[in-house]
């Protein structure tokens, strides 16, 4: 693999929680395996006067919390890269000393003009930085790339933070105001579950190997469910939260990407382009919800309160009579010659039974059922079904019917299961450090590309419109904390003689 372009980061709202928590201790645990450009430095861009030394010092507490294996010497040479520059983003003058300490420091550090902007910041300034940064002609090699002539070329890329828009038309807009700028080669959409490995290892699971990819379609799978449940609450986020609910903060984000990897034809080569390509097609094939199907295809709800945090509509911040869904369940059709007919079940909330993020694909019956009278321990022969867990654990699990050792006959579900930090002794990296790198060789593969965001929100659109109305009403604390979500998300699976993996 091409080793990153030095480069500096330049982070826009160094200040906030995402730096000090995930960037930083991303960036120390590459350093600390030595995956970082030999030429290599972050300036920290933030309103509050600071020196390099005191920024740093502030860094080593969380880095030293939010790090696996801190080591005090790692650290303090990983440091010395560090830096701080105190200015208002929103103020064009601020540039001119930006520009300047820029060119210090590829003097100093030989990172050859190379930049990697990093938006930090509240999604309503992205258009405004973005725009400052061209009028201070910051961008100069925007469509080039280090790798085309790695001696000649300086190239500047952008990796903007999710929420990407509020909406289609907003996500429409930012595309339009990025794309007057930067190349979309350029551009680095980000989504942290595209560095979590298991989302990566689908591609492997599925074109690596041969048994899988041809039963992988509607003839032989019955549903998929995808399922991020948290149960934490939104804390002391209520202020983005209210304003933004499950299906824009996780389903049109992150589980329409696991989705896409589910869903997509295999690319003709395992490259960025091509790996994007397939998927932007598998978002768009999914069916356009009609205001008729909301219903039935779509279960909101809010946490109630219990002993150790209120309900979601008594927090502060949370507008009076508020509707904005904290557990959200879709029903998804995907309209082409592989999944015709198999629904792909969405499910993300707030204060759930379990912290927990996996794809089942359940497997339909056996076609003819020779054992239909034979003793089953678990009642009757059941599909097979795999279950790729990305977190807590990174672990595969394959279910399957076994006959019980002994007489008389009895048939038993039983299951295989690979669980990747035990099979090959490492533990899973900070999803953000790896995407950081490949945003520094200038690979977009886990990265989203502009169609798949604007088909992205289109797929959800009808979830937030007003056609959803009825799908809110009487949301308020409609699910019990610690449970899996309102009463009606199972009755949305057991209608058709489904039901959810929750054990
Ligand atoms: C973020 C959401 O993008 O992802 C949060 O804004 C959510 O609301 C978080 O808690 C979940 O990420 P993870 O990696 O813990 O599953």
């Amino acid at each position: 693999m091409r080793k990153p372009d030095p480069c500096v980061l330049v982070i826009f709202g160094a200040s906030g929680d995402l730096t000090a928590r995930k960037l930083i201790p991303a960036l120390y645990e590459m350093r600390a395996v030595g995956a970082l450009p030999s030429s290599f430095r972050v300036l920290g861009v933030s309103r509050r006067p600071k020196t390099d030394d005191a920024w740093r010092d502030e860094l080593a507490v969380s880095a030293r919390e939010h790090a696996k294996r801190f080591d005090a010497g790692v650290w303090r040479e990983f440091a010395k890269c560090i830096h701080y520059f105190a200015g208002d983003a929103a103020r064009p003058e601020m540039y001119d000393g930006l520009r300047e300490r820029l060119a210090q420091l590829d003097t100093d550090g030989g990172t050859r003009g190379n930049r990697l902007f990093y938006l930090s910041v509240a999604p309503e300034l992205y258009e405004s930085i973005v725009q400052r940064i061209d009028e201070a002609e910051l961008v100069t090699e925007g469509k080039r790339w280090c790798s085309i002539d790695p001696s000649a070329r300086s190239w500047q890329r952008i990796i903007i933070e999710k929420p990407f828009g509020h909406d289609e038309a907003s996500a429409a807009s930012l595309n339009r105001s990025l794309g007057r700028v930067f190349e979309e080669e350029a551009i680095y959409r980000i989504d942290h579950y595209l560095g979590k490995e298991v989302v990566q290892a689908m591609l492997v699971l599925r074109f690596a190997n041969t048994m899988f990819e041809p039963i992988w379609n509607h003839r032989y799978i019955d549903h998929v469910q995808i399922s991020a449940s948290e149960t934490v609450g939104v804390g002391n986020r209520t202020a983005f939260y209210d304003g933004t609910g499950a299906i824009r903060d996780m389903i049109q984000s992150h589980l329409l990407q696991i989705f896409a990897f589910v869903v997509m034809e295999p690319p003709a080569t395992i490259t960025a382009d091509d790996i994007r390509a397939e998927k932007i097609k598998a978002v768009r094939a999914i069916r356009p919800t009609t205001a008729e199907d909301i219903a039935s295809h779509a279960v909101l709800g809010q946490y109630a309160g219990d002993a150790q945090e209120g309900a979601y509509v008594d927090h502060e911040g949370v507008a009076k009579g508020s509707t904005t869904e904290t557990f959200a369940a879709l029903k998804l059709h995907v309209d082409n010659w592989r999944w015709a007919g198999t629904p792909f079940f969405v499910r993300s909330g707030k204060r759930l039974a379990k912290k927990r993020t996996e794809i089942v694909v359940q497997f339909k019956r056996p076609a003819a059922n020779l054992f239909r009278g034979t003793p089953h321990t678990g009642g009757a022969v059941m599909g097979n079904r795999l279950v790729i867990e990305i977190a807590p654990f990174e672990r595969t699990r394959l279910r399957f019917e076994s006959k019980v050792p002994g007489t008389p006959l009895t048939i038993a579900s039983v299951e295989m299961q690979v669980d990747f930090d035990k099979e090959f002794g490492v533990e899973p990296l900070e999803a953000y450090g790896p995407l950081l790198l490949d945003a520094m060789r200038g690979d977009q593969s886990l990265y989203k590309h502009r169609l798949e965001v604007e088909s992205g929100w289109a797929a959800v659109m009808p979830f937030l419109g007003p056609g959803s109305m009825a799908a809110r009403q009487g949301i308020a604390s409609n699910y019990a904390p610690g449970s899996w979500g309102p009463a009606a998300a199972d009755e949305l699976m057991s209608s058709d003689g489904r039901a959810w993996h929750n054990d």
